[in-house]
């Protein structure tokens, strides 16, 4: 396949962004999306330019570090998929596409297509933990959890923090990135402790880094290569009002 691409360059912070037009060629339709750009990197590095700054780690869809809009949808257009997990077949020979960063106030562009993330690493470290008394490890069956409360935990555990629910809101919200982690914890006898302090601490910390409130457009649980279902997002206003009422802990 030959592909007409059109991809955002921006040197850095606050350098002025444009859409740059490249052409890939040669594309096979088993390679990745991310592998497509590997390819047109090495034709650029060859020709002694700079290659196109992007994100990746895994490329197995489970570290959740690729963060590609492309086509204006981020992770691209196959459901419950991560860009690193999208593939050339999706496209056809000749076709256009537009490869941009994440765009949220709370993640500025690093250069090109990398954007900084460390706003979510914040909210996690204002409340997605949790205690534990020192001493031996217990015994797992001493802890009884109903498989259905458990099964519903992991689920949300399933988030990877790749931020695409952000890119896809409106509002740059963050409601279901944090919901997921506060839903996970906050199901588990071991979530306990920190219960009402978490989701105070953390709804706190998203509005300083600049993140949106929610106001159910659902554009983030269509994006979610996680599938992370809306309804956590009803749990934590749950847990929000709840801790509120109870005072500040
Ligand atoms: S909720 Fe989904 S889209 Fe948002 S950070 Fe987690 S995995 Fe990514
Ligand atoms: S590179 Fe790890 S999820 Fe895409």
């Amino acid at each position: 396949m030959r592909l007409h691409l059109k991809i955002w360059r921006q040197a850095g912070p606050t350098a002025a962004g444009r859409l740059e037009d490249y052409t890939a060629d040669d594309v096979s339709a088993d390679m990745s999306f991310l592998e497509m750009l590997d390819v047109v990197n090495e034709g650029l590095v060859r020709q002694g330019r700079d290659a196109i700054a992007f994100d990746s780690d895994c490329r197995e869809g489970i570290c959740g570090t690729c963060s590609l809009v492309v086509n204006g949808i981020p992770h691209g257009p196959d459901r419950g998929t991560t860009v690193c997990q999208l593939h050339m077949r999706r496209f056809k020979d000749g076709n256009t596409i537009t490869i941009e960063p994440w765009r949220a106030r709370a993640f500025p562009v690093v250069k090109d297509l990398v954007v900084d993330r460390s706003a979510f690493d914040r909210i996690i470290a204002a409340g997605g933990y949790v205690s534990v008394n020192c001493g031996g490890a217990p015994d797992g069956n001493t802890v009884l959890i109903p498989k259905e409360v458990s099964e519903t935990a992991m689920d949300s555990a399933a988030c990877i923090g790749c931020g695409a629910c952000v890119a896809a809101c409106k509002n740059a919200s963050a409601h279901l990135f944090m919901s997921a982690k506060i839903s996970h914890l906050a199901l588990l006898p071991q979530g306990q402790v920190e219960r009402y302090r978490r989701v105070l601490a953390m709804v706190e910390q998203a509005d300083a880094d600049g993140f949106g409130s929610c106001s159910n457009e659902g554009e983030c649980e269509a994006v979610c290569p996680k599938e992370i279902p809306i309804a956590n997002i009803a749990r934590m206003t749950r847990e929000y009002v709840r801790a509120v009422l109870r005072g500040n802990p």
